[in-house]
């Protein structure tokens, strides 16, 4: 990258209404078993009635703000990535500027699943790098639960709603480095094992669609679970091995959340130390997004993300999209 460009803030949020394993095994044929040991999740955050993913985007990135001491006017630049924008259009990263009364803004949604937020990274730090903006907000954020069929055991129990915000900016002389390195791929082939069918051009909206459920989450989810440790695995150690970076140099692996198997499969294969991988999937489930900062937070709270550490981040999700990115923190 021409000008190094580091995360300078982080801010989280997650709504405070809880969605227990309990609370499931009350609306399908499931039980908390079965979810804790397939998948690593006991709760999620879910929103109430009428909150959307613009109104959990704003608290997270106030939240950022906060932490930097940057005021709504200092965003010049504002990527919003979701697959749950609170509509089709206009886009989230809108609603989410005017909410937060950021003047001098320009922005866009970024649509990547679950790989949003480490794509958005990777556009936003390219936006600084380059010199285009002095600094750029990227969220990640989802509302999961509004496009999920709670009469499906297969898929209810695995999501929640979340986001969490960076910012970005150019690395300080003498600082650690920041982003260093990254390497995204797709694959649409996986479209039709991971998908929402209606409510796009190919499908609109009708009472047809509505009575076939066709406008929640479907899923094929072996498929994805084999793709998803395949694809983490190969592109964290190419990008790795590029760096001529080695497993164990890791201070903190900062992964997806789709299910806890998915992440210790991937790094037991790769040799990452088990103490460096973030696992959180038990308290917030997946949420799409937003999984690699909250994820972020709880790996600073832990102690193993501070000032020079090196982190691995890296995401599968549906399209396929996948991707995996090197940095040094320096917060
Ligand atoms: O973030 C986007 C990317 N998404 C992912 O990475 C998700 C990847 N996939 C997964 O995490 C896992 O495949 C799941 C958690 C979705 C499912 O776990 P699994 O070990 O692959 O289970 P399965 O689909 O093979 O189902 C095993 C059994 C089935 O019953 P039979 O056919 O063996 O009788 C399912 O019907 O478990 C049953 N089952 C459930 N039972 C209780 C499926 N869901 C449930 C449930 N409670 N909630």
């Amino acid at each position: 990258m021409a000008t190094p460009v580091k995360i300078s803030a982080l801010g989280t949020y997650v709504p405070p209404r809880l969605l227990t394993n309990a609370d499931l095994e009350k609306l399908v044929d499931t039980n908390d078993e079965w979810i804790r040991t397939r998948t690593g999740i006991h709760q999620r955050h879910i929103v109430d009635a009428g909150v959307a993913t613009s109104d959990l985007a704003v608290e997270a990135a106030k939240n950022c703000l906060a932490e930097r001491g940057l005021a709504p006017d200092d965003i010049p630049l504002l990527i919003v990535a979701t697959v749950t924008p609170d509509m089709l259009f206009p886009s989230t990263a809108c609603l989410v500027q005017h909410k937060l009364g950021a003047g001098r803004c320009w922005g866009f949604d970024l649509s990547a699943a679950c790989s949003g937020f480490l794509y958005a990274l990777t556009v936003g730090a390219q936006m600084v790098a380059s010199g285009s903006v002095p600094r750029a907000l990227v969220i990640g954020a989802d509302t999961m639960s509004s496009i999920i069929d709670y009469q499906d055991r297969a898929t209810c129990v695995l999501f929640g709603d979340g986001a969490g915000a960076v910012l970005l900016e150019p690395t300080g002389p003498g600082e650690p480095a920041g982003i260093i390195d990254f390497l995204h791929q797709i694959e649409g082939e996986g479209a039709g094992f991971l998908n929402m069918p209606a409510g796009g051009s190919r499908l609109p909206a009708s009472s047809e669609t509505v009575l076939r459920r066709q406008h929640y989450v479907h899923q094929q989810g072996q498929q994805v679970f084999k793709y998803a440790v395949r694809k983490m695995y190969d592109l964290g150690n190419e990008l790795m091995a590029r760096n001529q970076i080695e497993p164990r140099q890791l201070d903190c692996f900062l992964s997806h959340q789709a299910n806890r198997r998915i992440i210790e499969a991937t790094t037991e294969r790769m040799g990452v130390p088990p103490e460096r991988v973030i696992i959180n999937i038990g308290e917030y489930g997946n949420t799409t997004a937003a999984t690699i900062p909250l994820a972020m937070a709880e790996a600073r709270q832990r102690g193993i993300l501070k000032n020079g550490s090196l982190a691995l981040l890296a995401a599968v999700g549906a399209g396929y999209t996948a991707g995996a990115l090197l940095l040094r923190w320096s917060l």
